[in-house]
C-alpha cells in the first residue's frame, strides 16, 4: 500500500520522480489549479498555454506529462484534468472532493512503478486531503496475487519499475494539523479495507470458498476487536435457514452465514449491513448460458462490501454500533443442488417457491435479513449484485437505491453522493408484489420479467422485520469493472457500497441519521 504523508514543502526542492497538479476547464481554455503555483511560476506563468500547446484542456480523464521546469529536483510533471473549473465569481466554490479523488488516482495509477510522488492538488482543507489520499491509494490498487510466483513476480516487478508507486507526499497539508491528520487516517482505513474487498472479490472461485471468506473474516474480527459468530451447514440447518442452505447445497463447499459485531461502549445506535456472498453464481440447475458467467465470481461483492465497512468502522472506532451479516454460499448445480419446484422453508417460517434457481441472491439474503431484524437494529441496509435488470436500467456505475422509507432511501442516496459513489432512488411498486404469488408456498423467488431489480427488492422486503427501517442497494452494475479503468477504478472488483456504508455508519454515530 502506498504510504501517505502531509507535506509543507515546496515543489521545486522536492525530491520525487513526478510532480503532480491540476488542470481545470476554464471559459477560454485550460487553467492550472490552485496548488501548483510554484510549477507555473517556473514555466515563466505560461503553464497553462504550454499545456493547451500539448493538448490539454482540464477535461476530468485527461493525463498530460510534460518535464519538470530547470531547477526542479523531480524531473517529471503529471497534469492531471479536473474537469470545469469553479465559478470564479463564487468565493464559495471549490474543486469538488469526487474530482480530485479521480485525479489522483488516475495519476497515482500512471506512476505505477515510480517511487515517490508529490501531489500538488487544490486544497483547500482536509476534505480534500482525504479525497486525494483515498484517490492516490485506490488507484494504486492492483491485484496480483496470481501472476506467476507472487513473490518473485513482486521482486521483478520492483526491479522493473511496475511495482504500485511507493509514496506520496501531499503537499498544502499540515503535518500537524489534528484535522488533516484525521483526514488522512480515515483515507487509510477506508482505502485499505476498500482494497481488501477488491482482494476478495478479485480471488478465483476455487480459493474463495464460503468457508475460506469465514475464515478470513475471522481473523480481520480477531485483529480489530470485532466479535465473530460462524454459522457452517450443520448450525444452519439446526437453526433453520432454508434460504442459505437451499442454495449453498449444490455445491462441495458448504455455505456459511457470519456475523461480525463491531460495539462502541458510548454508541447508542445500531446499524445492520447485511451482504450477498454467493462465491461463485453458476445459476444452479437454471444454469447460466456461457457469456453470462466468467465474471460470476463477483457474486460476493455485497459480502466483501459489508465486511470492509465493519472493519472500517472498528479501525475509526465509530461512535455506533455496527453489525455486518455475511450470507455466503456457492451457487451450483449437482445432484443435491435445489430444483426449480422446490419449496425452501425460510428462516423467518415464510415458505418460497424456487422458480428459477439462478434468483438466489434473494435466497440467501431474505435468512440473513430475518437473522439481521430478531435484533431490532435501528436500520438495514443490504448491498447484493442482485440483478442483471438493475444493470440495464442504471449501467454499470451506478447502484439502484430501494427502501421501505422514503426519507431513508434519499439519505442513503445522499450518503452516497457525498463520497463519490454513483446511486439513484428505485421505487418498489406493490403491483408487482402479484406477480411472485405462488400455487403452493407463501411466495415465488420471481415474479415478472419487466422490473425484475425491484422485484427482488420487493421479495427482500418480505424478510424484514415489522416495523424496522430497512434499505437495499443493488450494486450488480458497479461492483466489478468489465472495462478499462477509469480514476481510482480498477478493472475487476471494485469495493462498491463500501464508502457508502462507512459513511452511513459514520452519520449514525453523529446523530445525522434517522
Ligand atoms: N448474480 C446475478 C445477478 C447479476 C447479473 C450480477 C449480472 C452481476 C452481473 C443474480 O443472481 C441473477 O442471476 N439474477 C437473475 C434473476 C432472475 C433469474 C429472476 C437475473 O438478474 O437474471
Ligand atoms: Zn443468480
Ligand atoms: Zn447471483
Amino acid at each position: 500500500m502506498t504510504a501517505l504523508t502531509l507535506s509543507t514543502a515546496a515543489a521545486p526542492g522536492l525530491r520525487a520522480d513526478a510532480i503532480v497538479i491540476g488542470v481545470a476547464k476554464g471559459a477560454q481554455g485550460p487553467v492550472v489549479a490552485p496548488g501548483a503555483e510554484a510549477v507555473d511560476k517556473a514555466y515563466d506563468g505560461k503553464l497553462a498555454g504550454v499545456l493547451e500547446t500539448l493538448g490539454a484542456s482540464g477535461a476530468e480523464g485527461e493525463l498530460t506529462k510534460l518535464p519538470a521546469p530547470a531547477g526542479f529536483k523531480a524531473p517529471l510533471v503529471v497534469a492531471v484534468g479536473l474537469g470545469p473549473a469553479p465559478d470564479a465569481e463564487d468565493e464559495d466554490a471549490g474543486y469538488d472532493a469526487e474530482a480530485l479523488r479521480r485525479a489522483a488516482g488516475l495519476a497515482a495509477r500512471t506512476l505505477t512503478g515510480s517511487r515517490k510522488a508529490a501531489f500538488a492538488l487544490p486544497v483547500d482543507g482536509p476534505g480534500a486531503i482525504g479525497a486525494i489520499g483515498e484517490g492516490v491509494l485506490l488507484g494504486a490498487y492492483s491485484f496480483d496475487a496470481y501472476k506467476g510466483n507472487a513473490q518473485e513476480a513482486a521482486n521483478t516487478k520492483a526491479k522493473n519499475g511496475k511495482a504500485p508507486l511507493a509514496e506520496a507526499a501531499l503537499l498544502g497539508g499540515k503535518p500537524r494539523d489534528v484535522a488533516h491528520k484525521g483526514a488522512v487516517v480515515r483515507a487509510l482505513a477506508v482505502a485499505e479495507e476498500l482494497n481488501r474487498a477488491r482482494d476478495l472479490i478479485n480471488m478465483p472461485p476455487n480459493d474463495l470458498t464460503p468457508a475460506i471468506f469465514a475464515g478470513i473474516a475471522q481473523a480481520a474480527a480477531k485483529e480489530h476487536g470485532i466479535k465473530v459468530q460462524v454459522l457452517d451447514d450443520k448450525a444452519l440447518a439446526k437453526g433453520g435457514y432454508g434460504g442459505i442452505l437451499g442454495v449453498g447445497g449444490g455445491s462441495a463447499a458448504t455455505p456459511r452465514l457470519v456475523k461480525l459485531s463491531y460495539k462502541h461502549p458510548k454508541a447508542d445506535k445500531h446499524l445492520a449491513f447485511v451482504g450477498k456472498g454467493i462465491t461463485y453464481d453458476s445459476g444452479g440447475i437454471s444454469l447460466k448460458p456461457a457469456g453470462h458467467n466468467e465474471t460470476m465470481k463477483c457474486d460476493m461483492s455485497g459480502a466483501a462490501a459489508v465486511f470492509a465497512a465493519v472493519v472500517a468502522a472498528a479501525r475509526l472506532g465509530l461512535e455506533v454500533n455496527v453489525t455486518g451479516w455475511l450470507a455466503l454460499a456457492e451457487n451450483m448445480p449437482s445432484g443435491s443442488a435445489v430444483r426449480p419446484g422446490d419449496v425452501l422453508r425460510m428462516y423467518s417460517g415464510k415458505t418460497v417457491e424456487v422458480l428459477n434457481t439462478d434468483a438466489e441472491g434473494r435466497l440467501v439474503l431474505a435468512d440473513a435479513l430475518w437473522a439481521a431484524s430478531q435484533e431490532t437494529p435501528d436500520a438495514i441496509v443490504d448491498v447484493a449484485t442482485l440483478t442483471g435488470a438493475m444493470m440495464l436500467a442504471l449501467g454499470s456505475r451506478t447502484f439502484g437505491v430501494m427502501a421501505n422509507d422514503d426519507a431513508f432511501r434519499s439519505a442513503v442516496h445522499e450518503a452516497a453522493e457525498e463520497v463519490g459513489e454513483p446511486a439513484w432512488p428505485m421505487p418498489l411498486p406493490e403491483h408487482l408484489r402479484k406477480g411472485m404469488e405462488s400455487q403452493v408456498a407463501d411466495l415465488a423467488n420471481m415474479g415478472e420479467r419487466m422490473g425484475g431489480g425491484l422485484v427482488a427488492g420487493l421479495f427482500l422486503r418480505e424478510f424484514v422485520g415489522d416495523g424496522i427501517t430497512w434499505a437495499h442497494l443493488d450494486i450488480a452494475g458497479p461492483a466489478f469493472n468489465e472495462g478499462g479503468p477509469f480514476g481510482y477504478t480498477p478493472k475487476g472488483g471494485t469495493g462498491s457500497a463500501v464508502r457508502t456504508l462507512v459513511r452511513l455508519a459514520e452519520l449514525t454515530a453523529a446523530g445525522d441519521l434517522g
